[in-house]
């Protein structure tokens, strides 16, 4: 006799990763999921019939998958910028520093206005839903209501998400883009506080300092006990481009790398993200490496601002982890899939430039877009792929739907339907999404 209660059950083709294999398939597999949204089985090969009379599901709870179906896990946006939504597609002339005084701070100054946050807010969390990120961690603007705003709208769509309300006290350009130190801090326990209270349940707050040169040493520290005190995930920028680089090392110069003004003021933990990363040096990696901190890799932004170019292999030859970001609106587009895709063409670019070097594969790349950012992201107790206990976040694509970005021309493996769609699929082939059990997508209502 049982006491869980399994709640959906799916009969058909799976893929996942797992930390010995970049891509499992599990053909005629069936899966169970209970009323909490906890994948309580999966089984291979299973038996209906002898599974419906173990765990005690009728026949009509069995989705059957067609042919043309297979599910995966969700995807992970380990770095997006919720409010630069509005203008991404757009404004990618200038590099990193002049861009984000020219275009980025004079937008994010609008979100003191908590109706242009909501519309923006509304569009970007559906958006990236239905390009099939189940999890997403985002950077708001330094505004405390529009960042708890933001948290309210992905609880309300369903979304798992990190929540940061942005944090400077360092800002030239825009003058009234920037805070007090002590205001930068009342204003993060505030929100992090206020976003508590709410107890949705798959939405939690991270600690935000924009970034080194648009924080002082003194919020930097505050920031890293903050989150130290409360045992917070902590995400930032390093590393992206050369100017940037030479700019924290005039601004610390007792310091000895852009990762050591991180580590001293405590924000490197096994629950922090940093974007980029481009130029960090070997050393610097066996830090991230000794912490436990992770590498968001945001590829279209990385050549969209003529950034650089994260060498992957080298981060994870030292074992740091590493998750994929679409870096919205430094990158333009907000689906994870054309993070794989940019992923894939930077590797290879790397090998142009370096015969030796080892290409990324299409499943390790997979690997990184799902179980690699939950890991990033130190949420791989919960999600990341189907292992028993963890969550069902799971997108249900099929191949072929009418009309659709590709053709399949004859029967072909399950591996090669995966590599078709991570390279020419698009939300077209997702059809449904689900986020512990619950299906988000299609939404609800039709409003966009
Ligand atoms: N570094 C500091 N802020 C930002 C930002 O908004 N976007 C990117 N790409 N890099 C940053
Ligand atoms: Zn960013």
């Amino acid at each position: 006799e049982t006491t869980v209660c399994v709640a959906q059950v799916f009969r058909g083709t799976f893929v996942h990763s797992t930390l010995e294999d970049p891509l499992e398939v599990l053909d005629n597999t069936v899966l169970g999921v209970d009323k909490k949204g906890k994948i309580v089985f999966i089984e291979k090969g299973g038996d209906v019939k002898s599974l419906s009379d173990k765990w005690g599901f009728l026949d009509k709870d069995v989705r059957q998958l067609d042919p043309h179906e297979f599910i995966m896990p969700g995807l992970v946006d380990s770095h997006i910028h919720a409010s630069q939504y509005s203008y991404s597609g757009t404004a990618l002339d200038l590099p990193l520093l002049q861009w984000l005084n020219t275009y980025t701070f004079p937008v994010e100054s609008q979100y003191k206005d908590l109706k242009f946050a909501d519309k923006v807010y509304n569009k970007v969390v559906r958006r990236t839903l239905r390009n099939g990120t189940t999890t997403a961690c985002y950077f708001a603007t330094i505004h405390t209501d529009a960042s708890l705003l933001l948290g309210e709208i992905a609880n309300k769509l369903g979304q798992r998400a990190l929540v940061g309300k942005v944090c400077m006290d360092r800002n030239d350009a825009v003058n009234d883009y920037k805070e007090k130190t002590e205001e930068s801090s009342g204003e993060t326990k505030r929100f992090i506080q206020k976003l508590m209270e709410k107890k949705y349940p798959h939405v939690r707050p991270i600690v935000t300092p924009r970034f080194a040169i648009s924080c002082t040493s003194g919020l930097l520290r505050e920031l890293g006990d903050i989150a130290k005190n409360s045992n917070l995930h902590i995400q930032s920028h390093i590393s992206e481009n050369k100017e940037e680089c030479e700019m924290v090392k005039k601004l610390f110069p007792d310091l000895k790398s852009y990762t050591d003004v991180y580590l001293k003021h405590n924000l490197l933990t096994d629950k922090t993200v940093m974007a980029h990363g481009c130029y960090l040096s070997d050393a610097e990696l066996q830090v991230f490496h000794g912490t436990g901190a992770s590498i968001s890799h945001c590829p279209n932004s990385n050549i969209s601002l003529c950034s650089g170019m994260l060498d992957v292999r080298n981060a994870l030859n030292h074992k740091v982890k590493v998750g994929l970001g679409t870096d919205v609106g430094g990158g333009y587009s907000p689906s994870i899939l054309n993070a794989i895709r940019r992923t894939l063409m930077t590797s290879k670019a790397l090998t142009i430039q370096n015969p030796s070097h080892q290409t990324l594969t299409f499943e390790e790349v997979f690997r990184l877009a799902t179980l690699g950012g939950s890991q990033a992201l130190s949420l791989d107790s919960e999600t990341g792929n189907f292992e028993v206990g963890k969550d069902f976040d799971a997108l249900l694509v099929n191949v072929c739907v009418p009309e659709g970005p590709m053709d399949i021309c004859g029967p072909e493996p399950t591996k090669v339907l995966l590599e078709k769609f991570l390279n020419l699929g698009d939300d077209r082939n997702i059809c449904e999404v689900y986020v512990a059990g619950r299906r988000v997508v299609p939404f609800a209502d039709k409003a966009s």
